[in-house]
């Protein structure tokens, strides 16, 4: 005997959530990398850690602000020598991901915090290559390389990377900015993202995580950003929001990062409902999984326990966005669509 597929309008919420294909558009690759990985690779390279141990590292996990994270971030990041360590992360990372029913990863890499330490370009880009290819032969999960500018520093080290980058071109579809955001507008990076456009790439970039509604603005208009990575302080300017519905400039948003980084107090106060039900093209996503207390289908159950004015149909009309946001072509998203119909069937 084998049970029905079709959910009934009784599953529960947290089950459909689990349950519902996804895409993931903002994730950091180093950013998930896991404690105990973080150790096993110290071990394998013979790198010495500030931390004696896996407790004593997670306990360092209380951050007030991004660049508190960040610190955390970079230093976690210096046991990644060889290619094998990029592969190990980012196939970990995949096997999570599996798990929580992502069909589609778009991952984001921060070169320069590689190559700062003397380990090649070439070494980051074939470990994560080799993941993604692995990735859609063994799990399904089809996947793209965005290649992030450290916007802390300078543009013309953005311009030096993407020099190393162009040999590798076509292992990663886009360009985003990261790392600390105020201090750092996007025009800052307005040449370098004006040369990657010339080479075809899609272009995204964080702002209005900590930084103003003006940096999500320059990021549109400067650097065209099809996509703007949280953007959640768009709120503070209302003709913003009704721009970024009237233009479909989706948002990817990243529910318990923004909680962790103290942007909300708490996800009860988080506005991506608010945001959704004004039009908006808001993506649910998970930035630093391995430091922010959970991966994808985390985020949803807990945002969804937070915010009652969520339901099954803003279940469904987030993954859908997640589709719609993503740079692959329409036949694509159309399949991703089917699967997502599939398994809501009577639950709308
Ligand atoms: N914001 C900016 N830069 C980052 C982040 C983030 O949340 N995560 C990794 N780099
Ligand atoms: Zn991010």
């Amino acid at each position: 005997m084998t049970t029905p597929a079709t959910p009934s309008t009784h599953e529960p919420l947290n089950a459909l959530l689990r349950r519902m294909p996804k895409a993931e558009l903002h994730i950091h690759i180093e950013g998930s990398l896991e404690p105990e990985l973080i150790f096993r690779l110290a071990q394998r390279n013979g790198v010495a850690l500030k931390y004696d141990s896996v407790e004593a590292l997670r306990t360092a996990y209380a951050f007030s602000d991004l660049q508190s994270f960040l610190d955390i971030y970079y230093a976690g990041a210096s046991v990644l020598l060889k290619e094998e360590d990029f592969f190990d992360m980012a196939w970990a990372y995949f096997e999570r991901a599996a798990a929580d029913n992502v069909v589609h990863a778009e991952l984001f890499f921060d070169p320069q915090t590689h190559t700062e330490r003397g380990v090649p370009f070439e070494t980051v880009v074939r470990g994560l290559h080799h993941a993604c290819q692995r990735a859609h032969q063994e799990l399904g999960i089809s996947s793209r390389l965005i290649m992030c500018f450290l916007r802390h520093l300078s543009e013309e080290d953005a311009f030096k990377t993407l020099e190393q980058a162009l040999p590798w071109r076509q292992y990663f579809v886009g360009v985003g900015l990261d790392s600390s955001e105020r201090g750092h507008p996007p025009s800052k990076f307005e040449r370098v993202f004006a040369k990657c456009r010339e080479l075809g790439l899609h272009i995204v970039a964080h702002a209005g995580e900590e930084g103003p509604p003006a940096y999500i603005e320059e990021a549109l208009d400067l650097l065209k950003a099809e996509r703007i990575d949280h953007g959640v302080r768009c709120v503070e300017k209302p003709e913003l929001v009704q721009r970024l519905a009237r233009e479909r400039v989706p948002l990817t948003v990243c529910p318990l990062s923004n909680v962790k980084l103290c942007v909300f107090k708490h996800l009860g106060e988080h506005n991506i409902a608010a945001l959704l039900q004004q039009g908006l093209v808001v993506t649910v996503n998970s930035d630093d999984p391995a430091y922010f207390g959970g991966y994808l289908n985390q985020n949803f159950v807990e945002l969804f326990e937070a915010l009652p004015q969520l339901g099954a149909r803003e279940a469904y009309q987030l993954a859908l966005n997640s589709f719609e946001a993503s740079f692959v072509d329409q036949a694509t998203k159309d399949g991703w669509k089917r699967q997502l119909d599939a398994v809501f069937g009577a639950a709308l």
